[in-house]
């Protein structure tokens, strides 16, 4: 198929454009055919509108040196065809080569002539240094630093910016994958700059991200389902003839991820951003367009896929998500069902409704109603709930079973009976659920995402924060936040996490400290009116950052040391801190980015709990029975 002759009579203009690939295909079931791709590049081709859809009349073949078995549905209409732009060499490929990563600029703290200014007030002023003893004028430096490095580490595509490469550490020899730019990472980068009113980066992202989305990747001969999105991308660029080269976006799906793990968190957390975009700009045209309706939709569909699955929660293999390695979360862990909840009450706002999209919306409603019913119920956990499992029976063969799980007394770990608060103000939601197995261990991403998207009831979203005040030094000790505690040792550290050397106890994902997590923290407190304990995690990291060169994580029991293998310059360190602060200073807009609790779909549950139809349905019975 000639790709030219295929772009028909669209107004496309693909002169300066080498042309790769096309793909990009929205799933119907109208026609099928079976596509092959060797490797894709995906970019725009038309300079004045990158992002335009342009109808398929016909099934092509193309790319066509790894053959793939899988079978593509087609629609009328394809999100996208790729290609890759000619630039000609000049001082912007210098830059471009800069911005990503290469060659970059030594980070050299420079002072601002706005610094200089600041500093004179400051002197007339007499010192003013505020209650924790970090002088006011410091806390500006520090913050203008943290700007000019999250604006060195944005990566641009044929000179748009389209993301922010995970670290940007000039003395780093081995960058492995983080001089790309991660789904996950960018999340607080794009807050940051939409809260500074700066939304072209986000919008590129989103769009891009999009066009890259179901790609027919090959992991070891086997394709990860339609609909869903890279954990990264590269932006690589290569030399043509003499003074030309081209750019290339190139995903990484897991296929060349450490443990080949799958990103199924990234498809949530491109909703979840979708969202926030509209939210913060106002600019709710984006989310219309018929090929983000159509993402969001083919992520929801992914999603919302029958299995062989029992309960209403996403099913996932180990690493899928910000823990990206082999950490005992397969199953149903928490972080995948708090993203999934927030994606799809993301996607219920925003899915245009009409006779084709009417079906999935009502299962959206009925799957939110579900799941939240299911974590409420069975993930919660208090001192009274503990001491409930502590003298389960088991092996109850009933459909009225208390002990449902059949979770084994045993399992209730000495850590956990000395951990867990006398009081009943203080409780979580623990790590995964499965059959006979419950892991008790605190996820705090997860925990974090229940309150931001009221997954948790009112109650249960208030006890987690006191939870984490109460539990301050393990939580968040010298450094915000615990990614989860504890850590597994000796024989647990050698069963479940294969020995990983990267995450031995109290490190990197065993119960390290990632920074990046206090944006997160700083919603959840502001959604439950705690800003204050907030800004008591922001002083602390505020005190030790920039000293540190903003790490990636930290380690030791109480995240007193920088990890061992940390990388340095992480930027969604820079940007969860940055993100924080805008938070804090901006409450309406950290009111848009969560969510109140929803009666109507609490009263979606008791319909569907107590099967006797809806006439027995109220709010009334809906608070009273989920609103623990
Ligand atoms: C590590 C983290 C992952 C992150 C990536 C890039 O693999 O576990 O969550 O996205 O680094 O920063």
């Amino acid at each position: 198929m000639n790709a030219i002759a295929f772009l028909g009579n669209s107004t496309m203009r693909p002169s300066k454009c080498l042309l790769r690939a096309f793909t990009r295909l929205s799933p119907s079931r109208d026609t099928a055919f079976q596509s092959h791709h060797s490797r894709c590049i995906n970019q725009n081709i038309n300079n004045q509108d990158p992002y335009r859809i342009t109808k398929l009349r016909n099934v092509v073949q193309f790319c066509t040196n790894r053959p793939s078995s899988v079978t593509t549905q087609v629609a009328s209409e394809a999100r996208n065809l790729s290609a890759s732009r000619i630039c000609t060499k000049d001082p912007t490929l210098d830059k471009i080569i800069a911005k990503n990563g290469l060659n970059v600029k030594p980070l050299t703290v420079e002072r601002l002539e706005e610094d200089e200014k600041d500093e004179e007030v400051v002197n007339g002023d007499v010192r003013n240094i505020d209650k924790d003893g970090l002088e006011n004028v410091r806390r500006k430096e520090i913050e203008e630093e943290a700007w000019r490095l999250l604006r060195q580490s944005v990566v641009t595509y044929c000179d748009s910016p389209v993301g922010t490469m995970a670290a940007n550490d000039p003395t780093d020899t081995a960058p492995l994958n983080y001089d790309q730019v991660f789904v996950r990472d960018f999340v607080p980068s794009a807050l940051a700059f939409l809260m500074k009113g700066e939304g072209e980066i986000v919008r590129n992202f989103l769009l891009y991200t999009l066009q890259l989305q179901s790609w027919e990747k090959t992991v070891d001969c086997y394709s990860p389902g339609q609909g869903l999105m890279p954990a990264s991308f590269k932006v690589r660029t290569s030399p043509l003839e003499e003074d030309k080269f081209e750019e290339v976006l190139d995903p990484d799906f897991g296929e060349s991820a450490i443990g080949r793990v799958a990103p199924v968190d990234s498809g949530l957390w491109w909703i979840i951003l979708l969202r926030a975009y509209g939210k913060i700009t106002g600019d709710y045209s984006l989310q219309e367009r018929v090929d983000v309706q159509t993402g969001i939709k083919m992520i929801a569909n992914l999603c919302l896929a029958d299995g062989f699955d029992m309960f209403p929660t996403l099913l996932v293999t180990d690493g899928s998500c910000m823990i990206d390695r082999r950490m005992g979360i397969h199953g149903h862990p928490l972080e995948i069902q708090a993203l999934f909840y927030s994606a799809l009450r993301s996607s219920r706002e925003m899915i245009t409704i009409n006779d084709s999209s009417k079906n999935l919306v009502r299962t959206i409603n009925n799957r939110l109603s579900a799941i939240s019913f299911h974590i409420r119920e069975n993930y919660w956990v208090d001192k009274g709930k503990i001491n409930e499992i502590y003298r389960y029976k088991t092996e109850e063969y009933s459909t009225d079973a208390t002990n449902k799980f059949n979770i084994y007394p045993d399992q209730v770990s000495p850590w956990l009976m000395d951990w867990i608060p006398e009081s009943h103000r203080c409780g979580f939601l623990v790590g995964n659920l499965q059959p006979a197995h419950m892991d008790f261990r605190f996820f705090t991403l997860g925990n974090l995402w229940s309150i931001i998207s009221s997954l948790g009831t009112p109650r249960q979203n208030q006890a987690i924060l006191n939870l984490i005040e109460e539990k301050w030094d393990d939580l968040i000790g010298h450094m915000p936040l615990k990614i989860c505690f504890p850590a597994l040792e000796s024989s647990e550290w050698h069963i479940i996490t294969g020995s990983d050397p990267k995450n031995t106890p109290w490190s990197y994902h065993n119960g390290g400290s990632w920074p990046t997590l206090l944006w997160q923290f700083t919603l959840a407190c502001m959604k439950m009116g705690r800003p204050e304990l907030a800004e008591k995690a922001v002083t602390l990291a505020e005190k030790r950052l920039q000293a540190d060169r903003w790490p990636e994580y930290y380690d030791t029991r109480y995240g007193k040391f920088i990890g061992k293998k940390s990388r340095l310059y992480q930027t969604w360190t820079i940007a969860g801190f940055l993100t924080a602060k805008q938070l804090l200073q901006n409450p309406e807009m950290a009111s848009s980015l969560f969510w109140e609790e929803d009666l109507e779909l609490l009263e979606t549950c008791v319909c569907v709990l107590t099967k006797s139809g809806r006439k027995s349905c109220s709010r009334a019975a809906a608070k009273s029975q989920i609103l623990i």
